[in-house]
């Protein structure tokens, strides 16, 4: 494939950082094509870990182009950070590897607070957001009232926008929230200087693209969050505000669905999720603890403990279609060793009923019960194995049998955090 698409097949966090910046050695683009600084990629390079907010995770590479599309909402304060933050570890950010397109949306002071508070006024049914003023942005989008870049870089119009803005968002801030009323000027001040620092990485991202395919360039697709994030096919309205399925990296990066050659999931040997919502194999016990404790599992963005719980086969499968996968990056697959036994949900129960169909909104979601099959676990620590037959014969069992419930093959295995800890099957750039 010359092309091809990563995507989350769970609630994020499947590791999708490791597996892009592996993959993107053999990658000339790496394009973002939606979400924004609510997501986080570890990265871990010779033992030194990058966690990544905005940026594709391509940038750690010499000789790639970064893109980020028009799908993505930037908040220039922390993106200037993180750039700064990347040249000060001795890598290259310059507008001949990274480029943004003209298109996306900002992020404002006022989506920042409005996130926080309307979250913090919720109580219990808090959607748990990473604060980062994301749905807000997106919210401004869809009403047709967002600032984009292009607007940013030219300071009359920057100004007439804001100006015809900020008078409801004040009044939405004061009234609404009880907040403080923002200062337009500072507003514009500061983000004219943020537009500053930034024009010159904005660009047609669709036309390079594009060019880019018909040259035979190859190019990932980096997806961030993960399929039940997403605004509509996600455990809505516990979800992120942007749409993370594959299907979105079309419209997020202005290419055509004709153009892409593949989309790979990665999934996470067992399930996490960060924040409010129903997530059906969630542990509650002690080996919840233990699983968040070996996985490292706090998030990468805001250093929440993430909740842990068993493999969804029935959610990936799911995610299987909906992205139009057929071959799956197993994660986070070490961590479960020494478990005796693990669960794998293979369906859901409703008080006597079965099905294996995804719940169509949350109240179905909370009652429905997993129903697991119990497999024997290892105890050997695979950390180290570079091939798939030197597995203990339980870790291989439980791929073959994960394969069997998605209708997946799993072409890769990560078993640690660094490049070199994984076990390839196949390369999907050699189909
Ligand atoms: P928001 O995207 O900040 O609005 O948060 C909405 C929901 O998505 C919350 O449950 C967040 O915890 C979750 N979320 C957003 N980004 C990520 C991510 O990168 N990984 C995991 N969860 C995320």
């Amino acid at each position: 494939m010359n092309n091809f698409i990563i995507i989350g097949c769970q609630w994020g966090d499947e590791g999708k950082g490791k597996i892009v910046d592996l993959l993107a050695e053999e990658a000339d683009f790496i394009v973002r094509f939606q979400g924004g600084s609510n997501a986080g990629h570890t990265v871990v390079i010779n033992n030194k870990t990058t966690i990544l907010h905005q940026i594709p995770s391509g940038i750690l590479h010499r000789g790639k182009k970064c893109i980020i599309g028009n799908g993505v909402v930037i908040d220039p304060f922390t993106l200037i950070k993180e750039i700064e933050e990347l040249k000060s570890q001795g890598y290259q950010v310059t507008e001949d590897n990274l480029v943004i397109s003209h298109f996306v949306n900002i992020v404002m002071p006022y989506h920042k607070i409005i996130d926080k508070l309307r979250e913090s006024r919720m109580g219990d049914s808090k959607i748990g957001t990473t604060g980062r003023g994301i749905g807000p942005t997106y919210e401004d989008k869809i009403a047709r009232r967002g600032i984009r870049l292009v607007d940013l870089l030219d300071a009359n119009k920057f100004n007439e926008k804001l100006s015809g803005i900020i008078d409801e968002k004040n009044f939405y801030l004061e009234k609404k929230l009880g907040a403080e009323a923002l200062d337009k000027e500072e507003i514009f001040s500061s983000y004219l200087g943020y537009a500053q620092k930034i024009k010159n990485y904005a660009g047609d991202v669709s036309t390079i693209i594009n060019t880019a395919v018909r040259k035979g360039n190859t190019i990932l697709f980096e997806g961030a969050q993960g399929t039940y994030l997403d605004i509509d096919y996600g455990t809505y309205p516990y979800v992120t505000s942007s749409n993370t399925l594959a299907g979105a990296a079309c419209t997020g990066s202005g290419i055509g669905p004709n153009r892409i050659e593949g989309v790979i999931g990665i999934a996470k040997a067992y399930t996490t999720r960060v924040g409010g919502g129903p997530m059906p194999t969630e542990i509650k016990d002690d080996l919840g603890d233990r699983i968040r404790e070996s996985g490292g599992e706090y998030g990468a963005t805001t250093g929440r403990p993430r909740r842990c719980g068993w493999f969804d086969a029935v959610q990936t499968k799911y995610a299987c279609m909906l992205n139009g996968m057929e071959s799956l990056v197993l994660t986070k697959l070490d961590v479960l060793s020494g478990i005796e036994k693990i669960n794998i949900n293979i369906a859901y129960k409703n008080g006597k009923e079965f099905t294996d169909q995804i719940p169509a909104g949350p109240k179905n979601w909370y009652e429905y019960r997993p129903v697991y099959e119990e497999m024997d676990g290892w105890n050997e620590d695979i950390a180290g194995i570079k091939k798939f037959q030197d597995l203990p014969e339980n870790a291989k069992k439980y791929i073959y049998r994960l394969e069997e419930l998605t209708e997946s093959k799993i072409i890769m295995i990560s078993v640690g955090a660094s490049r070199t800890q994984t076990i390839i099957r196949e390369n999907p750039w050699n189909r």
